[in-house]
């Protein structure tokens, strides 16, 4: 299988290893890629916000599955021209993306699919948006219904920062604020059959303890030792297999990865967000434990096959990602610093995200620079690889978390005891 794979961060470059391992693959193109990544695969350097380059480039390279890796593309209607021009692709349309790209589009649809989420109201006046402030009180929860790149969401105890951040755009969502811990669950879908993937956890804020400014996503585990055993089984039945079958009976299938950003209240499973790929940095710990071969299962997704496929098979072990930001990340990352150590890494593995080749040496160009795995029996022991590989890693400036899985693994191995 010849494969065109579509991106540029530490998720694409999960995704290119992970593609790699199956056997069936005999060709990894990627557009643009980063270095990591053309250390494993071709790279093709352009524009892939453009769809007629992308789908120009398919063609020239006859491949068999085009996989697009980031939101925008999606959003943009990348995977309907590739559709139209007889590509199989791994990718949601752009109607079928609004689950990501509108906020006050996934509500509708969770509300008629029965999908449990936070009660909300979809504002574009200033006396709606005082009345739902009102309805639900603090903490509030303010979101942008459009794609904002991580800045669209503001959640807040200050009623005036709530009403500040609600009149920068021109429709709101504003909804209940969700008290539990968050998961990750992806489900591939093929449109019809949707196979959910292994739980994982994000850390969204830049500093140890929960601190700081939003970001990307500092880190991240998986398996979620303390979720309900259940919680694939629940997600399945609750929120991924309803919203598949709305987005069939509205006539705009989901074909791809649906992202589920979960809260896990008091009263059950509530839906925080919809993506419409994988999370970036949930896939760099998610892929290296899924023993399924990529390659494969995203070509039955994209052809509609999935109903004939097994469960998802997983590694026992645990994995844990940590990530490397650059100085000022997120507010001003500084770029365009030479990075050191990459190669010397052992024993677990670099995902490249921001970074550039110049006269051959490794730089900086971007916010979250590069992510490290470390797969191991335990969380703990995948936590003290990758906290081993990524001190050997050198940028100026650059910072970590230092706190990454580190309650899971205290947790599990006191149940261990
Ligand atoms: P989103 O962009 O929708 O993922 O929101 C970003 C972050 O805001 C989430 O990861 C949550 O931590 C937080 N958040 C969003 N919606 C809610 C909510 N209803 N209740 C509590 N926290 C929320
Ligand atoms: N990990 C969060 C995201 O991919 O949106």
């Amino acid at each position: 299988m010849k494969v065109l794979l579509i991106g540029s961060g530490g998720r694409e470059h999960a995704l290119a290893v992970a593609l790699n391992r199956d056997p069936e693959l005999e060709e990894l193109h990627v557009a643009p890629g980063n270095p990591g990544i053309a250390q494993i695969a071709l790279c093709h350097a352009i524009d892939s916000d453009d769809n007629f380059q992308v789908v120009a480039l398919a063609q020239e390279l006859g491949v068999d599955l085009v996989v697009i890796g980031p939101e925008k593309p999606l959003v943009n209607g990348l995977a309907d021209e590739l559709r139209k021009a007889d590509f199989a692709v791994f990718g949601p349309s752009a109607l079928a993306a609004k689950l990501e790209g509108s906020k006050d589009f996934a509500k509708q649809v969770m509300h008629d699919a029965g999908v449990p989420t936070a009660r909300s109201f979809t504002c574009t006046t200033k006396a709606e948006i005082i009345a739902a402030l009102d309805a639900f009180g603090a903490p509030y929860v303010v979101k942008h219904d459009g794609l904002a790149a991580g800045k669209g969401v503001v959640v807040t105890d200050d009623r005036q920062l709530a009403l500040d951040h609600a009149y920068l755009s021109p429709r709101v969502v504003i909804e209940e604020y969700l008290d539990g811990p968050e998961v990750s669950l992806f489900g591939i879908s093929d449109g019809t059959t949707i196979l959910a993937m292994q739980p994982a956890q994000d850390f969204k804020r830049a500093l140890d303890g929960d601190l700081g400014p939003n970001t990307g996503g500092m880190g991240a585990y998986s398996p979620l030792p303390w979720a309900p055993a259940d919680i694939v089984e629940q997600t399945w039945i609750q929120v991924l297999k309803p919203t598949i079958a709305e987005m069939k009976a509205r006539d705009t299938p989901f074909i791809g990865l649906l992202y589920a950003g979960l809260a896990l209240t008091k009263q059950g499973i509530r839906v925080i967000e919809f993506n419409a790929r994988f999370g970036d940095p949930e896939t760099q710990v998610l892929l290296p434990r899924l023993i399924t071969p990529l390659a494969t299962l995203l070509y039955q997704a994209a052809t509609g096959s999935l109903k004939n496929s097994p469960d998802l098979a997983w590694s026992p072990d645990a994995a844990v990602t940590v990530v490397l930001a650059a100085e000022g990340y997120p507010s001003a990352p500084k770029v365009g610093d030479p990075i050191t150590g990459v190669e010397s890494v052992e024993g677990a593995e670099v995902f490249q995200a921001g970074t550039t080749l110049k006269d051959q040496v490794l730089h900086s160009s971007g916010g979250r620079v590069l992510a490290v795995t470390g797969v191991g029996s335990s969380l703990e022991t995948a936590r003290s690889k990758a906290y081993e590989a990524i001190a050997k890693i050198g940028l100026r400036g650059s910072y970590y978390r230092r706190d990454i899985a580190l309650t899971a693994s205290l947790s599990s191995k006191v149940r261990e005891n």
